[in-house]
């Protein structure tokens, strides 16, 4: 009896272990394939919208939120904040980087971030205002600001400066780049004019498409391609008297035609983000207009890839954050830009979502579209900088091609008794102004710094120093700020402007030359000798007093870091080909007209001698 309930015991633990390990095994097999499955995210042979798909539905809804959150790196409490909150971006504020602004400091930075990141299973995207070159990192190349690359009406040259741009920022780890804007600017008050190729809205889509191709190429995924951002949506350029985040009082029909076609041609480039604008339309504040940015920019545009909220510019709403919130993502906003309040953001949307006041499907929306991005960007397979491109960061062939856009940027206003082109044999050169000198002011705002600042602010070349390597050796130049004692010269080259500024800061009413420069000309023209006069501003300014008192007048713009550009014009190395990309008013009743509806500007749109 013993002997058979043994053979019976042991048959019983047999037929146990053998359906035990089976069953384990189908555990096994199940757990694999749901891991098989779990892979199909991450297999690259996926269509995106297979990976999309597979991954969102993995998400908590915290993962959900944090995707939808893009915090300014300064305002991180803790580091460990981006993979506890599942952060889905980071940004750098204008200026905001490293402690010692080098190239290889930025990659390692924001490496850093990415591998914080990665605790967690979606890597993070990291966005920067690069403008008109990598224009926060020093040593950079810094290109003209976009009033001055819409008088090239060049295309290609705007293109090839977005690539080159492309390339200065992927040596530093930047994937993107809230560039470019494609506002039409309409009145000169504002201090954002600079930041928008022209005036005229055919020029802008013109423009806008070609960065968006320099930035993204054919392929965002491309290793040398960028995320480019087509911002601010939209209608920025149209406020009322020019002011900054203020209201534009249009039609539709008119917002539409005058604000509308860079979008479009943005869009037909591919551009994978777009920007909400701070301003209003009619009121309305656009961030929390669904209307425009879900009817109309992702449904009649068809719009497939995020949009991103300006910087806290959900907070800007109204009084009422929290009503904000739930504004601005059913609106359609799909990422929000915030600095202090990530963590009150966080909870907020998600206290919305658990209240039903922002349905799951505006946040499985809203993530789609970033996860999307991601993907085809391939920060999943290559979340980290990639050293390669860091050999062409603030190189040679990048300055010439910045040296380029300088030349073509340049317009030749006035040029009595064709006083230009000067000789390089000249004997004796009068150089005044201190904007000669001025690395800084030469940059503009968002350069190193968000306001931009005077001086050496990073490697680059002066006018002064530009016309120096110019002349021969018989040439004497004489620089004096102020102009003195200018009677012995054969020429003066007087070079005037504005002080570096960015956004509101650059607001600005009377558009005149400071006192400074008015006395210097002034000075000058008491000698009698010739005065090629070069401005350098942000926008043209009101100077029909002083124009008589020169024989050659230049706008340059903000031509950036490549001042050769600007003496390869006055010497004749270059024969001036810019185009006014907006008009040049007589006086101040005209800063708020366009080709469209002013009466006898001082120079008109398009305006532009040759030699
Ligand atoms: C700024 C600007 C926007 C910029 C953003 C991030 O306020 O409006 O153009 O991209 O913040 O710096």
């Amino acid at each position: 009896m013993t002997t058979l309930k043994n053979t019976l015991c042991i048959i019983s633990l047999f037929l146990m272990t053998f359906f035990l390990s089976t069953c384990k095994k189908e555990k096994d097999k199940s757990l694999y394939l749901s891991h098989i499955d779990e892979f199909l995210y991450l297999d690259k042979t996926q269509p995106t919208e297979v990976r999309v798909a597979d991954l969102l539905k993995r998400l908590t809804l915290a993962e959900k939120i944090g995707q939808m959150t893009q915090v300014a790196r300064d305002y991180l409490v803790s580091e460990s904040d981006i993979s506890d909150y599942y952060l889905g971006s980071l940004l750098s504020g204008g200026g905001s980087g490293p402690s010692v602004n080098l190239a290889s400091n930025w990659a390692t930075m924001i490496d850093g971030y990415q591998q914080t990141a990665l605790a967690h299973r979606i890597p993070l995207i990291y966005g920067i205002d690069a403008l008109h070159g990598n224009n926060n990192v020093y040593g950079a190349v810094i290109f003209p600001h976009n009033i001055g690359m819409g008088c090239t009406r060049n295309m290609q040259l705007i293109e090839s400066a977005a690539r080159a741009t492309s390339e200065e920022m992927l040596a530093t780890g930047i994937p993107w780049t809230f560039a470019p804007c494609v506002a039409v600017a309409r009145n000169i008050h504002w201090g954002r004019t600079y930041e928008s190729y022209s005036e005229n809205p055919e020029l802008v889509s013109q423009c806008g498409a070609a960065a968006v191709k320099g930035l993204q190429q054919d392929n965002i995924g491309n290793p040398t391609s960028v995320i480019a951002c087509a911002k601010h949506f939209f209608g920025d350029g149209g406020t009322t008297n020019g002011v900054n985040e203020g209201n534009t009082e249009l039609t539709e029909s008119q917002l539409r035609a005058i604000h509308l076609p860079g979008y479009i041609s943005a869009i037909q480039a591919g551009v994978a983000t777009v920007m909400v604008s701070y301003s209003s339309w009619n009121g309305t504040k656009m961030h929390a207009n669904k209307y425009l940015i879900t009817d109309l920019l992702k449904g009649e545009l068809g719009f497939k890839g995020f949009v991103v909220s300006d910087w806290d510019g959900i907070k800007k709403i109204n009084t009422d954050y929290t009503l904000s919130i739930e504004q601005a993502i059913n609106a359609g906003v799909d990422m929000a830009m915030v600095t202090d309040s990530y963590k009150f953001y966080i909870s907020t949307l998600t206290d919305l979502v658990n209240k039903g006041k922002v349905p799951m499907s505006r946040i499985d929306d809203a993530v789609s579209r970033i996860l999307k991005v991601k993907f085809d960007k391939g920060l999943f397979e290559t979340p980290y900088s990639s050293s390669s491109l860091s050999s062409s960061f603030g190189g040679s062939a990048h300055r010439e091609i910045a040296r380029e856009c300088v030349r073509q940027s340049i317009v030749l206003l006035k040029n009595e008794s064709s006083e230009l082109p000067l000789s390089k044999n000249t004997p004796k050169i009068k150089i005044c102004g201190k904007m000669a000198s001025n690395l800084g002011a030469q940059c503009g705002g968002w350069t190193i710094t968000w306001q931009g600042n005077h001086g050496n602010i990073t490697n680059g070349t002066t006018i002064l120093q530009a016309i120096k390597d110019k002349v021969s050796s018989s040439t004497t130049i004489q620089y004096d700020t102020l102009g003195n004692s200018a009677q012995q010269a054969d020429v003066a080259v007087i070079v005037v402007g504005e002080k570096p500024y960015a956004e509101t800061g650059g607001d600005s009413l009377s558009l005149s030359l400071s006192a400074e420069d008015a006395f210097i000309i002034n000075n000058v023209s008491k000698t009698g000798i010739p005065i090629v006069l070069v401005v350098i501003s942000g926008r043209p300014l009101i100077i029909t007093e002083i124009i008589p008192n020169c024989s050659a007048v230049v706008a340059a713009w903000l031509p950036g870091t490549e001042g050769s550009g600007v003496a390869d014009v006055l010497f004749g190395d270059y024969n001036p080909t810019g185009k006014l990309s907006r008009i040049w008013p007589r006086d101040l009743s005209q800063v708020d007209k366009c080709n469209d509806n002013v009466v006898d500007p001082l120079f008109n749109y398009g305006f532009g001698l040759k030699y």
